[in-house]
């Protein structure tokens, strides 16, 4: 088996990370742009890390499965945009493979033998176009914008993205040829679009969560999809709602969301908020400004919690796609008491982080998810922890 070798496959279940599995003469091949029960054509990419498996991307549909769709966006195609991986589907579908990649994630990496009956998936909107209010494209050698193509440097121009905001969309049309191999980000924020350069990343953007004002820079982490804070916050919200909260810790903080959503509930609870992003860190002090009893450490998680040792009636954390690893997590077993709100955007380190929980004596009570991300393969899961 070599790249560009091309192989006629009977396509398995969907795996994790926008592929579905197929097998050729037993070695495990993840294929892009095709759907379990489809037989395709497929060319070799190159070997999965650890060299025992291949990426393909279908060149030919042979029978095409009853959930296929033709794609409403023009640049996703074999050599096209590597941005979406599921446009050939209904956002419907989407979820439903995306809701079993959990699963499977779950009952392989994270010991969870009754995951199907514990996870959930929730309804978003928007759930298909229009949803992205930041995008980040780059020149091509004329000064045309557009996006990388999958595992390549190589760039697709678009005239326009299905998945941003029409705003977004409008102000991309408007803007001049740039010099080649310049990045560039639109944001949509309230009723404008900021374009950020390498040199206006910093610039403070006012963002509004439920009539609530937070300042972010612009070069921080915020949420893409227009209605995910606010539904997350209100799960949190819920979720906290029947507990007594003292004290917390909030890891992997941001600008401090989910700190605003405890000490709203519970003014008189003490807590850390923990994030290592200089400016974001700087942010979350200004936005919890009002609660005297929080503090904002802007630190790594890891240079922090093994040092200390309170313990805290609550753990919220959310941390970035390579999940919390296993000596946080087994660290935040110890400190939390009641309950820990695990926010993942990454199914799989959700999985193995929920092992070291389970491990610890925790019991993974139940995880809501949601498609924040139509037509890619990335979703959110919110997970919550209890003491067994
Ligand atoms: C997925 S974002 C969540 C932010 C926030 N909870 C929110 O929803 O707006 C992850 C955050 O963790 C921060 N971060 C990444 N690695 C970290 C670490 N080792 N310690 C503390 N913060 C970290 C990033 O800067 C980013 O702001």
């Amino acid at each position: 088996m070599k790249p560009g070798d091309v192989l006629t496959l009977n396509i398995e279940k969907v795996a994790h990370g926008g592929f579905c599995v197929a097998r050729h003469e037993n070695v495990v091949i993840f294929v892009r742009h095709c759907l379990p029960n489809e037989k395709v054509e497929a060319q070799l990419i190159s070997l999965a890390p650890g060299k025992k498996s291949w990426f393909a991307q279908t060149v030919k549909v042979i029978n095409a499965s009853k959930f296929r769709r033709n794609s409403p966006c023009i640049y996703f195609k074999n050599d096209g945009c590597g941005g979406c991986d599921w446009m050939h589907t209904s956002a419907s579908y989407q979820r439903q493979l995306k809701l079993e990649v959990l699963i499977e994630q779950l009952e392989r990496l994270g010991k969870i033998t009754h995951a199907r009956e514990i996870c959930r998936m929730n309804d978003v909107d928007p759930d298909e176009k229009n949803w992205r209010t930041k995008i980040r494209v780059v020149s091509n050698e004329k000064g045309d914008l557009g996006f990388r193509k999958y595992k390549s440097s190589e760039i697709q121009v678009i005239d326009k993205c299905l998945i941003a905001d029409e705003q977004v969309n409008k102000s991309l049309s408007s803007l001049e040829k740039i010099s080649p191999g310049t990045e560039i980000e639109l944001v949509k924020n309230n009723n404008e679009v900021i374009v950020l350069g390498k040199d206006s990343k910093n610039i403070q953007i006012k963002r509004q969560v439920n009539q609530e004002n937070f300042e972010a820079s612009g070069a921080g982490f915020w949420q893409v999809h227009p209605k995910s804070v606010e539904v997350l916050s209100e799960l949190i919200e819920k979720e906290i709602k029947r507990m007594s909260v003292n004290s917390f810790l909030d890891l992997y903080a941001g600008v401090g969301v989910f700190s605003n959503v405890i000490l709203k509930n519970f003014p008189s609870a003490m807590g850390y908020a923990i994030e290592s992003d200089r400016n974001a860190g700087e942010n979350a002090k200004s936005n919890l400004s009002g609660f005297k009893q929080v503090k904002v450490l802007k630190q790594k998680v890891e240079s922090w919690i093994f040092k200390n040792k309170e313990k805290f009636d609550l753990v919220v954390l959310d941390p970035p796609r390579s999940g919390a690893g296993v000596k946080v997590m087994q660290t935040l077993c110890k400190k939390a008491k009641d309950k820990i709100i695990y926010i993942a955007c990454d199914p799989a380190s959700l999985a193995r982080d929920t092992a070291v929980a389970k491990d610890n004596g925790w019991i993974l009570e139940k995880v809501e998810v949601f498609d924040f991300f139509p037509m890619t393969h990335h979703f959110e899961s919110v997970a919550v922890f209890t003491r067994g």
